[in-house]
């Protein structure tokens, strides 16, 4: 009888054991952000939602210029109108900002749809282009 106990004792503890570690992986890898595995511009990054997508709140356009647009729009290349450049940006301010908006999600010429960030909403797109137009003006 003493035996016994004292095995089951063992397997309690030893159950524990896995018990928790298995709770840490699991931690583990909810906490592990989703860009580990997956650089942006990777075919699997397209497979990460856009944050208004999910729900939650949408990415300021600063914050979308700054990591997706500025690439091509702060040193102005092939053609794009320069940040801050407002002889630039005149004609085109000129065609509305719903042109505007339908370009630079659809993509014109040699600007590419939604400058090239897949993983943005229509609505971050958008902000984007209201931060380069107030900036221009
Ligand atoms: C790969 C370079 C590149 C990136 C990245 C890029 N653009 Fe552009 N963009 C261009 C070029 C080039 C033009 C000029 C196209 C033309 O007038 O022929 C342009 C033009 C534009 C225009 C003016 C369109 C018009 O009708 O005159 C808007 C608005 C715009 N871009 C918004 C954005 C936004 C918003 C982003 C980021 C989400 C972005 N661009 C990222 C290259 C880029």
């Amino acid at each position: 009888m003493k035996l016994i106990s004292s095995c089951m004792v063992a397997l309690v503890a030893a159950a524990g054991a896995v018990l928790a570690q298995t709770l840490d992986e699991q931690i583990a890898e909810r906490i592990a952000p989703p860009s580990e595995s997956c650089m942006a511009g990777e075919a699997c990054a397209a497979a990460v939602p856009a944050a208004a997508q999910l729900g939650g709140a949408a990415r300021s356009g600063k914050a979308i210029y700054t990591k997706s647009c500025s690439v091509c729009h702060s040193a102005g290349v092939a053609g794009a109108p320069k940040y801050t450049d407002v002889a630039a940006w005149a004609p085109r301010i000129t065609k509305g900002i719903d042109t505007l908006y339908t370009h630079a999600i659809n993509g014109f010429n040699a600007m590419p749809a939604k400058g090239l960030c897949m993983d943005c909403s229509e609505t971050e797109v958008k902000a984007a282009v209201d931060y380069m137009v107030e900036g221009s003006e």
